[in-house]
């Protein structure tokens, strides 16, 4: 049934008339009308819930910013946020299309969805939050916290939710800028752990590499030909008829041994673990999870059976927590074979002779009184996957308390970032879902789950030699890079489509390894803050209207622009912000289907060298890239641990803070400022300037030393401040 907001007639619209004032940028209010308390949900934090405990009653002081609320004549809960003129809108968390989300719709209902196009109503997440930006470039945001269905409709200046269940509460957040915003989200909804550094390197995924052999093969392949990677994935075939936590002992006779060979050689693994538990009394795990009562039942009481991959399965409970701890220990002793990722799948959840592809509505969890007590599926279904991921986290730290989980999760909820990164499903192999990629891995970020990448090539369909090599270039530069593809469609290896697509890949991968040392960097910002390291245009400047709708270009961090083509015709549509931004190469060669990279003129970035994986080499020597203002300054910042474990938390890092000025014909670079307990490596520094006839200065020194490096006077100067854009391009 498809209940269109756009029909919603009434006009019985009330105002909370006692918000609560939980930060200054951050108030919650309820429908006067709701009868039950509103409960947070899952996608608020415990340290949030406290502070929301701690709040007094205050009114809000921006009465422009209330919601108010109705019912419809389907009993629905009706939220409307009446927005100033000229906003544009962002979030809603995972959505195929445009960036822009004004005149859009979307159901929040986990959903299946292969194959998906810009018409589907929802895909495998859900996340009830849009951000606003407004005209003059401050920033606003809704989280409507509800996990039951939800229809977000956004026109050029409303938003209106409305809601299946119980009433929910409804939070306005307000900030001068949209970073103000999302950190004031973040202090609801938590903010990403630093994943494990090899997480961020470039991962190798297919469905399926089908045995043992065949994995040796491909990480053989990755060695011999140079090209860097961290991570191969093994998909459903490596169990007995993909019955999660099996392994198919003719196919990979002696996993362990496997994985302490590929470590040899520098891989990681991750394993696919769905959620769907085959219905056989032979089935180790379902005989566990039946005496342990884990599965979800139908209302008459009895298990709930719907098939997936191995046929008839029952489904774990998810909502509850002595279930996430079965869950949890049958996914630590999993990884006692050494496997160092888990990647949950399927877990919307799909079903696939269930209604609507899941489990049926009226379906009931015993879920945790925190989440909202026992309740139906309807309420329980969009946290499934955020909670299956929590549960798989938590699991994994039980176990390995000394290292960092790292959990993938196809479905997920706003807040589910705190266990899991995602990536966007069974996209396909063509330019219109290349040509989403970015818009909504932008979207995502803005929804708090700033982990997240795509199927580099596109899942399903065949992709080809240009669209590959393209996709390549775009997904090194994401949050998470894995390449994949479904059965039966062309391989997406970088060696697939022959030596010329095979060079744009290493060059690609060779950015992503030089990059890291910055990406780390900005992973750990996004730990303390919840700005994301993949961010919008706008974010360089939010009030200049022209880079709202970029959907070809994204920064990184403040410093890294990337100009990206996602048509076959080739070229970027976006318009550069205002300021100096130098184009620069990381690699020493380049390749003309990679985005192009520019640096802000201020920023100097921090690079490690080509490595082929993330532990084959320290970083040295460490390479500044120096992209002076107009005042002839730059700065930029290095986060440094150990890579995993926590010991960065206790101060075992080390933060440093480069600086750089030109005097005269000379540019002087030193470190201004530095924290943490860690000892500073004796290493070799390289100085890379940009200068303004597009060509590079170099020097080289001691990481640590103050390095001066003179450079011909023509070449950087002078800068005309009238017309800075783009220059060295
Ligand atoms: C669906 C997932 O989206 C896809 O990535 C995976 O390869 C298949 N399931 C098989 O596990």
């Amino acid at each position: 049934m498809t209940r269109r907001t756009d029909s919603i007639t009434t006009t019985h619209w009330t105002r909370d008339p006692a918000p609560l004032l939980l930060r200054s940028g951050t108030t919650r209010f309820r429908d006067p009308n709701a009868t039950d308390p509103s409960p947070p949900s899952a996608a608020i934090t415990d340290t949030a819930l406290q502070s929301l405990r701690r709040a007094d009653t205050a009114n809000h002081a921006d009465a422009g910013l209330a919601p108010e609320f109705a019912r419809d004549d389907d009993g629905r809960w009706l939220t409307r946020l009446r927005c100033p003129t000229g906003t544009s809108f962002y979030g809603t968390g995972e959505v195929a299309g445009p960036l822009h989300r004004n005149n859009q719709t979307v159901t929040l209902w986990n959903t299946d969805s292969f194959g998906y196009t810009i018409e589907t109503p929802s895909l495998y997440q859900a996340h009830p939050w849009v951000l606003g930006l407004r005209e003059d470039g401050s920033a606003f945001g809704i989280l409507v916290d509800t996990t039951f269905r939800c229809e977000i409709a956004l026109d050029s200046d409303t938003v209106l939710a409305a809601s299946d269940g119980i009433a929910p509460a409804v939070y306005i957040l307000d900030g001068p800028s949209p970073q103000a915003v999302l950190e004031e989200l973040a202090a609801l909804i938590g903010t990403t752990p630093l994943p494990p550094l090899w997480a961020l390197g470039f991962h190798q995924c297919r469905y399926s590499y089908e045995a043992e052999h065949e994995v040796l093969g491909i990480a053989e392949e990755f060695r011999d030909r140079w090209l860097p990677c961290d991570t191969i994935w093994l998909d459903i075939d490596y169990m007995v008829d993909a019955r999660p936590f099996t392994i198919d002992q003719h196919k990979f006779p002696d996993a362990e041994k496997m994985i302490l060979h590929l470590r040899t050689k520098g891989f990681r693994t991750a394993w696919i673990l769905d959620p769907g538990i085959k219905v056989d009394e032979r089935d180790t795990t379902f005989v566990s999870g039946k005496s342990q009562d884990v599965f979800i039942k139908q209302p008459d009481g009895s298990p709930f059976v719907g098939e997936v991959w191995p046929g008839r399965c029952a489904w774990p409970d998810f909502a509850n927590a002595d279930v996430r701890r079965w869950w949890g220990d049958q996914t630590a002793r999993f990884i006692r074979n050494g496997a160092d990722g888990v990647w949950n799948d399927m877990n919307e959840p799909s079903v696939f002779d269930g209604p609507g592809r899941t489990i049926p509505t009226d379906c009931l969890h015993e879920a945790d009184a925190g989440l909202g007590g026992p309740d139906d599926h309807a309420r329980y279904h969009n946290i499934y996957g955020m909670q299956m991921a929590r549960a798989s986290f938590e699991g994994m730290l039980r176990e390995r308390p000394d290292r960092r989980p790292f959990v993938l999760s196809r479905s997920n909820f706003l807040g589910g970032h705190r266990y899991a990164c995602c990536w966007t499903g069974d996209s396909a192999s063509t330019w219109e879902h290349l040509s989403w990629t970015i818009p909504m891995m932008l979207n995502l970020g803005l929804s708090g789950q700033v982990f997240a990448g795509c199927d580099i090539g596109g899942f399903a369909d065949n992709a080809d030699d240009m669209l590959f090599a393209r996709w390549m270039g775009i997904g090194c530069l994401l949050p998470f890079a894995r390449a994949h593809s479904d059965k039966n469609t062309n391989r997406h290896e970088p060696w697939s489509f022959g030596p010329a697509c095979e060079h744009a890949c290493r060059v690609a991968l060779e950015r992503r390894y030089r990059l890291l040392p910055y990406l780390y960097t900005l992973f750990e910002h996004a730990e303390r803050t919840g700005v994301p390291p993949m961010r919008p245009l706008f974010f360089a400047d939010p009030a200049d209207e022209s880079l709202r709708n970029a959907e070809d270009s994204f920064l990184l961090g403040s410093d890294v622009l990337v100009r990206a083509s996602v048509t076959p015709e080739g070229g970027c549509t976006a318009p550069m912000p205002t300021g100096i931004w130098r184009r620069f190469e990381p690699t020493e060669t380049s390749d003309a289907h990679l985005p192009e990279l520019y640096l802000r003129g201020g920023a100097i970035l921090p690079m490690g060298p080509i490595m082929q994986h993330t532990g084959q080499r320290p970083l040295d020597p460490i390479t500044l890239v120096v992209s002076l203002d107009a005042q002839g300054e730059a700065r930029g910042e290095l986060f440094e641990d150990a890579g995993d474990g926590f010991g960065y938390r206790e101060g075992d890092c080390l933060r440093t803070v480069y600086a750089a000025k030109r005097v005269r014909d000379h540019v002087r670079v030193w470190i201004e400022h530095s924290e943490g307990d860690r000892p500073r490596p004796l290493r070799a520094a390289e100085i890379v300037v940009l200068l303004d006839d597009g060509g590079l200065a170099r020097s080289a020194g001691v990481g640590g030393d103050m390095i001066c490096l003179r450079v011909a006077p023509s070449a950087i100067e002078p800068i005309d401040p009238e017309n800075p854009v783009g220059r060295g391009a």
